[in-house]
């Protein structure tokens, strides 16, 4: 089938129901190998493209620069405008050196720039603060993200992970409202079958304000592709072999009776675990697009694929309860 597209929150964009995650493009393993390199990036981007992707998460750290250069050159055989791009600032980008993190006006300021140089164009879609800063003051960094759309080089402004909490979003979105400047029209946060913190307060606010929302992780990191097994070791080469944190967060008794559950739904369609556990999400209401973060062109199609599972209600109900969801 392909991928469709559907609407940014409240917002008139256009973006696809999938979005392609960089944050391995450029980045080292424990073991100093590539975790994508820039030939492989080209290749996943080639296949996303031609699946009627067009929706490219990046964030001004990952791979430190390269993910946005690999897409940057990419894009510089393309048709730029085709193609949603969204990026992300927050976190250091020189080593003691305060300034140069966090979403002080300076920082802010060299980095829209530098995100800009790299990916080779003039404005970004999307920019997400990449988590909330303390230490500046709201009105500080609204009104400098605001200066980015009004002068073009940012359309839309989104906010990511769990830290801005649902009210810190809100009091950025009021003061951003009395002062006539652009709000966040969109969220991009964990959420999966084995990760639903979101549901008791974040959600209701994405839900009742209208924002997108976009999950970042939808497999679990890998977790949710049935490639791990209860009391095995993590197969080779994959993120739970190389990732203490990864094995502390998502190889536990209580995700793997999750998992059983998502195995069960996956016999009754004829499905992969991919595939069920994406559909999840593609289903969901409040849901935008999750970004998925497939290593390899096959990893890709197999995400791509989940578009083809239409779950009934009775299996997404019981996808549902599957996971104990925190009050
Ligand atoms: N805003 C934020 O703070 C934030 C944080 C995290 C991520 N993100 C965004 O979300 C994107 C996706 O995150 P994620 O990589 O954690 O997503 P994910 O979809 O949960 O995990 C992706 C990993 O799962 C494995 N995988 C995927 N498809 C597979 C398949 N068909 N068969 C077997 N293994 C498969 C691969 O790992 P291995 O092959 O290595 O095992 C792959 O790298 C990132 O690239 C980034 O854009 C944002």
């Amino acid at each position: 089938m392909g991928i469709n597209t559907v609407k940014l929150g409240k917002t008139g964009l256009n973006v696809s129901e999938l979005a392609l995650g960089t944050a391995r493009f450029g980045s080292q393993r424990s073991d100093g190998e590539k975790e994508i390199s820039r030939d492989q990036a080209h290749r996943l981007l080639d296949r996303y493209a031609e699946a009627g992707g067009n929706f490219i998460d990046m964030a001004d750290v990952y791979g430190g620069g390269r993910a946005e250069e690999y897409v940057g050159d990419w894009l510089g055989e393309q048709d730029r405008d085709k193609f949603i791009l969204a990026s992300k600032i927050y976190w250091p980008t020189r080593e003691d050196d305060p300034n140069a993190q966090g979403l002080n006006r300076k920082h802010l300021r060299t980095q829209i720039d530098n995100i800009l140089n790299r990916l080779g164009t003039d404005y970004v879609d999307l920019l997400y603060i990449h988590r909330w800063d303390n230490e500046t003051p709201v009105a500080e960094f609204m009104r400098t993200l605001n200066g980015f759309v009004n002068d073009g080089r940012v359309h839309y402004l989104g906010a990511s992970n769990r830290d801005p909490n649902a009210w810190q979003v809100v009091k950025a979105n009021e003061i951003a409202k009395r002062e006539g400047w652009e709000p966040f029209t969109n969220t991009q946060i964990i959420v999966n079958l084995v990760d639903r913190q979101i549901e008791p307060e974040y959600l209701p606010m994405v839900e009742s304000y209208g924002l997108g929302l976009m999950p970042f992780s939808p497999l679990a990191g890998g977790f949710l592709t049935g490639k791990y097994e209860r009391d095995e070791s993590p197969p080779e080469g994959s993120r739970g072999a190389h990732e203490d944190r990864f094995r502390e967060m998502y190889l536990t008794d209580e995700n793997f009776d999750v998992l059983d559950t998502v195995r069960e739904v996956a016999d009754e369609y004829n499905a992969s675990v991919v595939q069920v556990s994406l559909a999840w999400l593609l289903q969901h209401p409040a849901v935008t697009a999750p970004v998925i973060g497939p290593r390899t062109v096959d990893q890709l199609e197999a995400n791509i694929d989940a578009t083809d599972v239409d779950l009934s209600e009775d299996a997404f109900e019981r996808l549902s309860e599957a996971t104990s969801v925190p009050y």
